[in-house]
């Protein structure tokens, strides 16, 4: 199996185009340091030839100019790309779907909430029934993974609820502190190969609660959610009011952090994903990455790839 991160990105990118923060102003110098990244994908193919998309981010137009894997190989039209896989209803997740209208068979797994969240989006319906199956991915059961006219693509997905946050565009302030949040609004993917390889990707997660560190104990490879370093850090920057707890995802560093939680463990290969610009980690002279090395994890960029 191989593993490409298309955008290693929160909501928004690196540089975010409405952000002076201090990390933005020098990804835009085009500081070495400091790398431009795009928002929240990875690409999976099993094959190597046909590949599934792990989230569709504003910017995939870009993503698959930069990536020649992409790329029409045959025919007048034509693409690599198979499917795509959702973890949630948000735009920084699912707006790159617009980018893949033109008639081209698809094939989009998703949990039934975020189904629901596009069905009730007509803008969504660029993406033709005739050309682009949509198929609910159930939670905590394997859906092999198959492309619009059902041929396999060698990948299997297990879907899994994560602590998490409705999007956005859906809060529902009268509905309690989750905000109408339901199980199934953020998901988990653990991806298998058919070469038995397996790889988790939770690009959101708010929590780890003693079920979900069980599940990715002693995996090979975990992508994990990274957008912050520190849950006070947008409200600190003066580039936001609402702490990571508030927005669906826990912090790299402190007690309860991802880079505490993960620790103990075992797992092989972990990779922060789905950064927000303000995090400090995201530039490769500063402490925090520093620190979250030294703990062992990488730090997701544009264009890394991963063979298992
Ligand atoms: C998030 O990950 O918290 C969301 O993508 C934020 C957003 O909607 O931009
Ligand atoms: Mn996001
Ligand atoms: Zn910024």
């Amino acid at each position: 199996m191989q593993v490409l991160v298309l955008g290693a990105a929160a909501g928004g990118g690196f540089p975010q185009w409405n952000c002076n923060c201090g990390n933005c102003q020098r990804a835009r110098a085009k500081d070495a340091a400091a790398p431009a990244r795009t928002q929240s994908s990875l690409a999976v193919s099993n094959d190597g030839e046909r590949w599934l998309l792990l989230n569709a981010s504003p910017d995939l137009r870009q993503q698959i100019l930069e990536t020649s894997r992409l790329h029409p190989t045959s025919g007048i039209r034509g693409s690599p790309i198979a499917g795509v896989v959702l973890t949630n209803g948000d735009v920084d997740h699912v707006a790159g779907l617009l980018s893949l209208r033109e008639g081209q068979p698809l094939a989009i797994y998703a949990a039934q909430r975020v189904l629901d969240v596009l069905k009730s989006n007509p803008i969504f319906n660029v993406l033709h029934p005739d050309h682009v199956a949509r198929r609910v991915m159930p939670l905590d059961a394997p859906t092999a993974l198959a492309a619009q006219d059902g041929t396999s693509l060698g990948l299997t997905v297990n879907a899994f609820a994560v602590p998490g946050k409705v999007p956005l565009y859906l809060e529902d302030a009268r509905a309690g502190p989750g905000f109408g949040t339901q199980a199934g609004d953020t998901i988990g993917l653990e991806i298998s190969g058919d070469d038995g390889s397996r790889f988790f990707y939770l690009p959101g997660c708010a929590a780890m609660p003693p079920e979900l560190a069980a599940r990715i104990r002693e995996a090979s490879l975990v992508f994990f959610d990274g957008t912050l370093w520190r849950d006070d850090e947008m409200i600190a920057a003066g580039a936001g009011t609402k702490t990571g707890k508030r927005m669906g995802h826990m912090s790299m560093s402190g007690d309860h952090g991802a880079i505490a939680a993960l620790a103990a463990l075992g797992i092989g290969r972990k990779i922060f994903v789905h950064m927000n610009n303000t995090n400090p980690a995201l530039l490769s002279d500063s402490s925090e990455h520093a620190k979250a090395k030294e703990a062992g994890w990488e730090i997701a960029y544009d264009g890394m790839e991963i063979r298992l």
